[in-house]
């Protein structure tokens, strides 16, 4: 698979087989990091309303002068506004500070249980793809139970479920829950955020073996593990390296070596306790 590989949803669009995260790249350095990423060949960007950057991406696109059809924007939904018409207020209000006609993905960012609103939240996604001001819709953060109410309630599968995902923490199941619904599977912090996992010896006697850098190798574990990783970095080198895991492959001998490294540890959230107000 390439980069240019675009990955099928189940309504029937696709997008790009890597996307570029955005968290805490805010203001001029956000319009910095965008505008590399879009030149080294993202064309996904991942952004939301809680990460405070929507302007900034949106500045980033619109300097760029790429074609809107063949650009992939994906915002987030955050927790304050979960609710019907609070959602579809919300959703303009995220394409304002875009300065776009539609995104491509919207996301629900956590399901917030506590609050039990995530149903009625995604009755209004469904309204804001018929009325095309969002392309895709899906969710972040959520398990198998939470997706499956959805489903129940509203005969609407998500197209996406993006999660922490990396190989400390390899979803395993989660995965396997999002293949069987057809959802397909995101990665953010695929590189493990601030762990020690990027000094793993065992990584780097992989990469040496490949003449590629640690973070290019657990990239591409992503993409064999049929997930769509979402790097973020604030170093044009580390971008541009980032984007270039299309042209070589990981033995069975060796993505089985990267499965020993799992710990069923999170970095982040738990999406059945986790608030983000
Ligand atoms: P930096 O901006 O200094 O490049 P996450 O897993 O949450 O995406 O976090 C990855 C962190 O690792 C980023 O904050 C980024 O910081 C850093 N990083 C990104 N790409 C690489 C890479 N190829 N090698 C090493 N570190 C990286």
């Amino acid at each position: 698979m390439d980069a240019v590989t675009p990955i099928e949803l189940n309504d029937g669009r696709s997008m790009p087989a890597i996307g570029f995260g955005t968290w805490q790249l805010r203001g001029e350095d956000g319009v910095d990091a965008v505008r590399t990423a879009l030149e080294s060949g993202y064309r996904m960007i991942d952004t939301a309303t809680r990460y405070e950057n929507e302007g900034a991406v949106g500045r980033a696109v619109a300097e760029s002068g790429l074609p809107r059809e063949n650009l992939f924007i994906t915002t987030k939904l955050p927790g304050d506004d979960h609710g019907y018409d609070s959602t579809l207020r919300a959703c303009e209000d995220s394409l304002t500070r875009l300065g776009l006609q539609y995104v491509d993905l919207y996301l629900i960012h956590w399901p917030l249980p506590r609050i039990d609103k995530y149903v009625d939240t995604w009755r209004a996604f469904i309204a804001l793809r018929e009325q095309g001001l969002v392309r895709s819709i899906g969710v972040s953060n959520f398990t198998g139970a939470h997706i499956d109410r959805l489903v129940r309630e509203t005969d609407v599968v998500p197209a996406v479920n993006q999660i922490e995902m990396h190989p400390l923490f390899p979803q395993s199941r989660q995965r396997a829950y999002d293949r069987e619904q057809g959802i397909v599977t995101q990665s953010w912090s695929p590189l493990g955020r601030k762990s020690d996992l990027l000094v793993s010896p065992l990584l780097a006697e992989i990469a040496d073996a490949h003449a590629v850098s640690v973070g290019q190798v657990v990239l591409r574990w992503h993409v064999e593990m049929g997930a769509v990783p979402l790097p973020k970095s604030a170093h044009s080198g580390r971008i541009a390296q980032n984007h270039d895991i299309f042209d070589f492959t990981l033995s069975a001998d060796e993505l089985e070596a990267i499965g020993t490294l799992g710990r069923d540890q999170r970095l982040g959230g738990d999406p059945d306790t986790h608030e983000e107000f």
